[in-house]
């Protein structure tokens, strides 16, 4: 007899016999576009759904690994969730994908920094005061706009170059040293058995 695999996706039971890749699966047999195919192999992201409430890649998902489990795809959401603020920052020349969970906005670049922006964006007070704006409970939806009526403090242009530049120098510091850490890290036992092998050296000679 057959194996079939039974899960929910967005609400309704689905049966198959079917052991294939999960992504192509809610994309072609259950038409649920939202789930982008990018890379296939666990990389971008840009097939996530929630498995039993948690983000997955659905690429590295089976139908039969997802067997009594529950599914839920942008699809799935209500209205108001759909409207769930999402943020990225593109500062490289490097094309990115955009889901449809995204609003794409750009800002008056004479009057504000996309720099300085993310930087508000960044502050740990800016995470605490989406989460006490957001709504629901499992699921916190801090949406557009609710984005748009943050208040934020600009400085002139001059100021926020600065701000700007010393963070950037900061983090470009943070990353050099992150990596010494790492190469550290890998030279340290090399150089203490060099040590060991020299003090012993010194003590037959
Ligand atoms: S398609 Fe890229 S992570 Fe799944």
């Amino acid at each position: 007899m057959e194996d079939k695999f039974s899960f929910i996706v967005n609400g309704k039971t689905i049966v198959t016999t079917e052991d294939v890749n999960l992504l192509d699966f809610l994309r072609d047999d259950l038409g649920l576009i939202s789930v982008k195919d990018g890379c296939k192999e666990g990389a971008c992201g840009t097939c996530t759904i929630l498995v039993d409430g948690k983000a997955m890649k659905s690429c590295i998902f089976t139908t039969k690994k997802v067997a009594g489990k529950e599914i839920t795809t942008i699809e799935g959401f209500t209205e108001r969730e759909k409207e769930v603020f999402a943020y990225a920052f593109n500062n490289t020349e490097d094309d990115i994908v955009v889901t449809s969970v995204n609003e794409v906005f750009s800002v008056d670049e004479d009057k504000l920094l996309p720099e300085y922006l993310c930087m508000f964006f960044n502050r740990t007070e800016f995470d605490r005061y989406a989460r006490f704006h957001s709504w629901g409970s499992a699921r916190e939806t801090f949406t557009w706009d609710d984005l748009v009526k943050v208040e934020i403090p600009i400085a002139d242009m001059k100021t926020q170059k600065s701000i700007a530049d010393i963070y950037k120098a900061y983090k470009e510091r943070k990353a050099i040293n992150d990596k010494l850490k790492v190469k550290i890290k890998d030279i340290c036992p090399i150089l203490i058995k060099g040590s060991i092998e020299k003090a012993r050296k010194a003590k037959e000679a």
